[in-house]
């Protein structure tokens, strides 16, 4: 019973994501780290997604747009394993994956930072990084490889305002609480990482910290998928664009393909004749 295989998925109009290296090859296309096809949830009558497809590519942003409801953190919650979706598929590498937990999400190498950020405020930044896979030595904690390991993570990925990394995260600022979130999922060596606006709490010069960041992440080959409401960041920092309404898709593609009233038409409406149409899956 536990090893039937999966009943065909109920959106047959759509090819799943395409394969290089020939048939059987373990080789994904770099273009399609994750791909989503049909995707639906269901929450009693609400439809909060609907028949959803996206491609998402390695070392590139994708930013994820759309009005309040428009279903964008449930979409995320479906990748990062908080809930399974009512129908549709996730490939992974050009595998098809069934993501029903975290810890799944976390072993393929996909990192979420929410938009209620999941730190303990009581716990300092290290003991933040750590938790819940801790360095130990000879049965004991090794603080001084974790604290060392922390100020690399930070250095590398650009962070200088943190004063002390056995600071209490209580006491920081949002951007420098987004950047200890980000720095926990780099540093688990995530191949995706995922923001939920990361970027909705924080003054001008946070802001621009953490789109560094960003930036940073993608240049390192990660692929990110930021969701955010402030087109001046998006159009800053992203590489493609995915837009939501309603529940469904809408358009998603390079950004060179958008400009702001184009996204906002998107946004509000769902329709821009401005935009081509882009969305055939792996656009
Ligand atoms: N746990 C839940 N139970 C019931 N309905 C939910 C739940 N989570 C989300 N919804 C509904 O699903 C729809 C999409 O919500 P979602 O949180 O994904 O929107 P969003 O695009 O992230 O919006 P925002 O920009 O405000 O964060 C909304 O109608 C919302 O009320
Ligand atoms: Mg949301």
């Amino acid at each position: 019973m536990t090893s039937a295989p999966e009943p065909p998925s109920p959106v047959t109009s759509i090819t799943g994501p395409t394969r290089t290296g020939g048939s059987g090859a373990d080789v994904f296309d770099p273009e399609h780290l994750l791909s989503m096809r049909g995707i639906a949830k269901n929450f009693g009558a609400v439809q909060a997604l609907r028949n959803v497809d996206i491609d998402i590519p390695v070392g590139e942003v994708t930013a994820l747009i759309g009005d309040n409801g428009a279903g964008k953190s449930t979409l995320i919650k479906a990748i990062s394993g908080i809930w399974a979706p009512s129908a549709g598929q996730i490939f992974w590498k050009g595998k098809e994956v069934h993501i029903h937990t975290p810890r799944t999400a976390t072993d393929l190498g996909i990192a979420t930072v929410y938009q209620d950020l999941a730190l303990c405020d009581n716990l300092d930044i290290v003991q933040n990084m750590y938790l819940g896979m801790e360095e130990t030595r000879f049965g004991l904690l090794d603080e001084i490889k974790m604290e060392l390991t922390t100020l690399k993570t930070l250095s590398d990925l650009s962070v200088t305002t943190v004063k002390s990394v056995r600071q209490l995260v209580g006491s920081l600022s949002g951007g420098q609480r987004q950047a200890v979130a980000v720095a926990r999922a780099v540093m688990r060596e995530s191949e995706m990482v995922i923001l939920d606006e990361p970027t909705a709490a924080l003054g001008v010069s946070q802001t621009a910290q953490v789109l560094e960041l960003i930036r940073t992440l993608a240049a390192k080959g990660i692929a990110v998928i930021v969701i955010s409401h402030n087109l001046t960041d998006v159009f800053s920092v992203a590489d493609r664009l995915a837009v939501m309404h309603l529940g469904t898709m809408v358009s998603h593609g390079p950004i060179a393909n958008y400009d702001t009233a184009s996204a906002v038409e998107l946004i509000t409406t769902g329709e821009s004749s401005r935009v081509p149409s882009t969305l055939s899956p792996a656009q």
